[in-house]
């Protein structure tokens, strides 16, 4: 059956709920206001048919995706109907220190029954992504993980716009979660999940425009799993890497092997082949036994033209680092054995600690320890990011955007992102302007890490 407009839809409403259903969209309210609840709810995500109980933030089979608009007034009126407190944190976008949801140190966090209106305007258009940060390792575990797309001021005019949400689960053949963390795991690379998904189904196929250019929005809200993505084909597409973490790069590279840490988004744009039939697939390397992680086919579109250039994304405006005046600040990110004060979780429960920075695991702190540093308002930055470990991990920083100047590990075309991979004994030195005032987070986003100590907040004044 040839595809039509509704299941192309490119322009979708701005602030909408929009579950993703088989791979085509559901349209939602036309709203800039949105309601959004947290709450229990039943999953199919095993091909055996077993339901799993999981935490949702609405009753569809897909993950919440939810549309604001670059420069607009954004309002989420969150409602918790879980039976534990939680928040939401917008992970990626440069907002209010008062909406960043990071529980104590932002705001109290939402008790059961109870409300919390997010409310921003996103600077930045891209690919951002949403999930609470109390409890964070069973919350996320369980589900609560939303897409938060910010669309441009001007549709760059794709033919289909299509999130891509990876995660894994820790689940038993009959539908229950397993064991989610593990002082094994934790103290290591983390503990992986056994069924893998993309937008909640295993190896889903998406129906694409034949001779169409298509943007897709890889978004890893995995625990741990640091993908490494290929893209698969008899008749190989063009593909492009045109945005990394949510911000448009100044000269698109072609798609490789793309890692892609917890926390991190990769726009691709595609070039479908024009031949209705012909099908791509991405495919994760990232384990000695690859799998392919969802599948494209090509069909008749009628509103394609096939002859058209890729389309461009505008940059970000993301302020410009003054290096010379900047100040440079090392963080060292080690291993160190402990233990103490889980936050972002039950505050007085003990917790091993596996991991540092600078020497110091947050849960030695009952609540809330001092900042890392005290950044002065305005001023540039440099961090140097020096990873002492044999594992990786996603350093992320909320509420400011890092511009990535280089690396001992790798050549680096300077690049703007929130979340910086940081390989085993790499350095990589980061810089940008500290404008936006408050407590912001920094931590690894390999949630075991995180919790079990590599954490720690920046205050800027
Ligand atoms: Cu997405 Cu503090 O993290
Ligand atoms: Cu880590």
């Amino acid at each position: 059956m040839p595809a039509n407009r509704r299941q192309f839809i490119k322009g979708l409403a701005a602030g909408s709920v929009l579950p993703l259903l088989g791979g085509c969209y559901a349209n939602g309210l036309n709203s800039r206001v949105v309601d959004l609840t947290a709450r229990s709810a039943k999953k199919q995500l095993l091909a055996n048919g077993a339901v799993t109980e999981v935490f949702d933030y609405a009753n569809s089979p897909g993950p919440v995706i939810l549309r604001a608009r670059q420069g607009e007034r954004f309002t989420v009126r969150f409602r918790n109907d879980l039976e534990k407190p939680t928040t939401i944190h917008w992970h990626g976008i440069r907002l209010d220190n008062a909406m960043d949801g990071v529980p104590f140190l932002t705001q109290d966090p939402v008790a059961p029954g109870s409300s919390f209106h997010y409310e921003f305007t996103p600077p930045d258009a891209g690919s951002f992504w949403f999930h609470p940060h109390f409890d964070s390792l069973d919350q996320m575990a369980r589900g609560l993980n939303g897409v938060l797309i910010v669309e441009e001021r001007e549709d760059p005019g794709f033919d289909l716009d299509l999130p891509l949400m990876l995660k894994d689960w820790v689940l038993t053949d009959t539908g229950e979660f397993g064991r989610i963390t593990s002082k094994r795991g934790m103290s290591r690379a983390g503990t992986f999940g056994n069924i893998r998904t993309v937008n909640h189904q295993i190896n889903p196929l998406y129906h694409v425009p034949a001779g169409g250019w298509v943007r897709l929005r890889l978004i890893n809200v995995d625990l741990t799993r640091v993908y490494k993505i290929i893209l698969d084909a008899v008749e190989m597409p063009e593909a492009f890497v045109i945005a990394v973490d949510g911000n448009p790069i100044a000269s698109p590279s072609p798609f490789g092997r793309e890692h892609i840490g917890p926390g991190q988004r990769l726009d691709v744009a595609v070039k479908v082949p024009d031949r209705p039939g012909a099908v791509f697939a991405f495919r994760n390397t990232s384990s000695s036994k690859p799998w392919e992680m969802c599948r494209f086919q090509a069909e008749r579109a009628d509103d394609v033209d096939v002859r058209r250039a890729m389309p461009r994304l505008p940059l970000n405006p993301i302020p410009e680092p003054d290096l010379a005046a900047a100040k440079e600040i090392t963080y060292r990110f080690d291993s160190g054995v402990g233990d103490g004060y889980a936050i972002c979780g039950g505050i007085h429960e003990k917790v091993p600690t596996f991991w540092t920075i600078n020497g110091i695991a947050w849960p030695e702190y009952a609540i809330l320890p001092p900042p890392l540093d005290v950044l002065e308002m305005g001023r540039s930055y440099i961090f140097e990011l020096a990873n002492h470990t044999p594992h990786t991990h996603p350093i992320h920083i909320h509420g400011l955007t890092f511009k990535i100047l280089e690396s001992n590990k790798r050549a680096v075309d300077p690049f703007h992102t929130d979340t910086v991979l940081l390989r085993p004994d790499e350095r990589v030195r980061a810089a940008f302007v500290a404008d936006n005032p408050g407590h912001w987070m920094f931590h690894c986003h390999i949630i075991e890490h995180q919790v079990s100590g590599m954490m720690g907040h920046l205050q800027v004044v």
